[in-house]
This record gives C-alpha cells, structure tokens and sequence, in this order.
C-alpha cells in the first residue's frame, strides 16, 4: 500500500529533526514489504512568510487534502514573524481545515530516561487534547486607546466539538488496562464553559458505565502529574488544557525533546498530521543538537494510524534501546548530536526488522 505523505519542515530545529523521522518511516517501509511511502515536502515556514507575506500559499489547504497524512517539524521564528501570525496561519489552520479534532499526545515513562520525578512508577498517560476550538478561538478584539484599552478574547465551546473529544477519550479507555478516564476541569472558577464542559462529560459518561470516570480541576490535576502520574489512565482535556499539560507531561518524561503528538481526523475524510510535541527551539537551532526522538515517535504514531503497530513497536523499542545505551542528546544529559542518536535508532530498528 502507497501512503502519500507531505513533509513540512517548518523552522528552526523542525528542519533539523524531520529528516530523521522521514528516514525511520523509510526505512519502515524498506523492512515492512507491503508497505510504501511516497513524499513531497513544502518549504512553508516563517521565512517563506517574509519572502511572500502567507506561510502558505493560497491553495495549500487544498493542495494538502491530496494526500494521506502531514508530516511537521515545528513552525515559529519569533525574531522574523510573530508567533500569532506564524502559527495561526499555518499549524492551527491545517488543524482546524483538516478537522484534526483531536491531538493524541501519548506520556510514558520510557526505559532508560531518568525522569526528574522521585519515584515515576512506570506511569503512563495518554493526553487527549481537543484541537479544534475552545480558548483557541480568532473571537475577540479591541477597543479604545492608551490607559482604557480593552482587549476580550473569547473561548468557543460547542457540544459536538466537546462530545466528539469526549466519545474519542471514552472509547480509547475502554481499549486500555486501566480503564479510567480523568476530564480536565476549572469549573470552580470559570463559570460558564467549564460547567458545561462538565455536565457534558457527565451526560456521556452514562454511556461509558464500564469506564472509572472523575473530573479533576486543572491545577490539581496537574500537581497529580507530578506527584502521582502512575495513578493517571486517559486525560481528556480542552485545547489550552491539554496544551500546559502535555508540555508538563514531555517534562516528567525527561525533555520536550522526546514527547510525540497526532493531530487525528478520526472519520479519516482528511490526512491526519504527526509532530512532535516541541516546537522549533529558537535557543538550540542550527547547533546540530536537537533531540530528533519527539519526531521519530511521532513517525511511529504515524504508522500506528496507518495499521502498522507491529514495524512501530520496533521502533520505539529501537528508541528505548538507544535511550538505555545512553546515546542521547544533550537535554537528556548526553553528549550525542542529532545524527548521532538517529543513526543509532536506525542501525537498531534495521537489526530488529531483518530478524
Ligand atoms: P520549544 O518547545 O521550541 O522550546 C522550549 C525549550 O525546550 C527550549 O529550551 C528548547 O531548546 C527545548 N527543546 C525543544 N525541543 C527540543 C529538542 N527536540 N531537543 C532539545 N531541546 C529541545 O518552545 P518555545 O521556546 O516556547 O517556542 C519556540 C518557538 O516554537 C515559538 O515560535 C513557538 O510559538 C513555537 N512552537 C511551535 C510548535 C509547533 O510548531 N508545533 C510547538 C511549540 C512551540
Ligand atoms: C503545540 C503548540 C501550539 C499549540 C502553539 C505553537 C500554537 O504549543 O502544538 O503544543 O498551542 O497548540
Ligand atoms: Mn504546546
């Protein structure tokens, strides 16, 4: 089967790390026979924002519904293009336009990585982060000038789109050991999505009777990240929620440098998009050190989606392994540079495929 993937780079460390994601989906295919991957890559990034005044052009959207999935690097140069406008004109409309609704962002405490956490007792949490609404909302504006100036932004939550994350995170509990599904609240503080937010988990929950369910409010629930993750199963949270928490979450993890992310469109009507949770690290690009692990696992949730579990299992016991031998990049401590650690992932996941 052919799966037409567009390569987005973006800037800074994105252009460092893609390449190593694009080699281990390669090279799944290479050990995987029915398996094929064509690639196209788009320079689309803040300097191309500069050069023509859009990060995309004016077809992109259209241009990228041809094909099976996105795959992305990071996208921000805050020294050339504000953050704003770099990101809404490229990651949040592909999110949005592809009705990529939900952002699955996987935390586990993985083998060989010493996590800044005491005792980590093995946690693992899958974060489901609803991606297409909620406090990232263009609502808002300003007005008057000076000492009186006002600016409103306003969240937008809708019932199917706080429904559908909801079912998803649902469903995805009940495929799992522990079966325990956490919402992420603030009703006791925000007084108006948040209940509603609540009463729809509630409501949905009747549906799901099989499932341990309980709502957290946001600030404990992220003390329990750090105190008692191994308790956690599923989390499904709103779209800011879930955006501090998976930063939180890459953190108990051992860096940002390793945490993977799918930005899904469950119906399958429009390609999926796969980055790593990290964005382009304006402090480290160019230095050749970035981690390329958060983009390497995001290649493997890549395969995952596509049907491919078992070639994905392979590589991320390969990044285990190279984690365990302690060939790693300097923010899990080691002296190893991105090729390094690539190679070495490489050279692993090569020697399990051909057994
Ligand atoms: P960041 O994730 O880029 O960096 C935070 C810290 O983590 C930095 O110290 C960085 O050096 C380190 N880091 C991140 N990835 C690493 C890796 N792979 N290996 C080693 N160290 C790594 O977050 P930021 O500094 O808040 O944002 C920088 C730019 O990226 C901004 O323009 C921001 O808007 C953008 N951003 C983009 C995305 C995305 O495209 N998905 C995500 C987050 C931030
Ligand atoms: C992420 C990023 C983005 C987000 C930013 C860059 C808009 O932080 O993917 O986690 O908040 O969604
Ligand atoms: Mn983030």
């Amino acid at each position: 089967m052919i799966h037409k993937i567009a390569v987005i780079p973006g800037d800074g460390i994105g252009r460092e790390v893609t390449p190593s994601g694009v080699k281990a989906l390669e090279l799944a295919a290479e050990l995987h026979g029915g398996l094929r991957f064509e690639f196209e890559e788009f320079p689309w990034n803040s300097e191309y924002y500069v050069q023509t005044g859009r990060m995309m052009p004016d077809n992109a959207i259209q241009t990228l519904k041809n094909f099976d999935a996105i795959f992305l690097g990071a996208i921000g140069n805050p020294a050339i293009v504000p953050d704003h406008v770099s990101l809404w004109g490229l990651l949040i409309e592909i999110r949005r336009e592809m009705k990529q609704y939900i952002n699955l962002r996987p935390v586990k405490q993985m083998r060989g990585v010493r996590s800044p956490l005491a005792n980590p007792n093995n946690f693992d949490i899958v974060v489901v982060r609803e991606n297409s609404e909620g406090e990232y909302s263009p609502i808002g504006g300003k007005m008057t000038a000076g000492e009186d100036e006002i600016s409103i932004q306003n969240a937008v939550f809708s019932k199917k789109g706080t429904q559908r994350a909801m079912r998803f995170a649902f469903e995805l509990a009940r495929q799992r050991e522990k079966r325990f599904l956490t919402s992420a609240t603030k009703s006791n503080g925000i007084v108006h999505s948040m209940p509603f937010w609540d009463g729809i988990f509630t409501e949905l929950g009747q549906e799901y009777q099989d499932i341990r369910q309980t709502s957290t409010h946001i600030d404990a629930l992220s003390a329990f990240f750090v105190t008692k993750p191994h308790t956690l199963d599923v989390v499904v949270a709103s779209n800011l929620f879930g955006d501090i928490l998976t930063d939180l979450g890459a953190a108990i993890m051992g860096s940002i440098g390793i945490a993977p992310s799918a930005n899904i469109n469950p119906e399958r009507k429009y390609p999926s998009m796969f980055e790593p949770v990290h964005g382009s690290a304006p402090d480290i690009a160019g230095q050749g050190i970035a981690n390329p692990i958060g983009q390497m696992w995001s290649a493997k949730m890549l395969l995952d989606f596509f049907g491919y579990q078992e070639i994905g299992t392979l590589l991320l016991d390969s990044i285990e392994d190279t984690i365990d031998r302690g060939i790693v990049t300097p923010d899990l401590g080691g002296q190893a540079d991105t090729t390094e650690v690539t190679n070495e992932i490489l050279n692993r996941f090569r020697q399990k495929g051909a057994r």
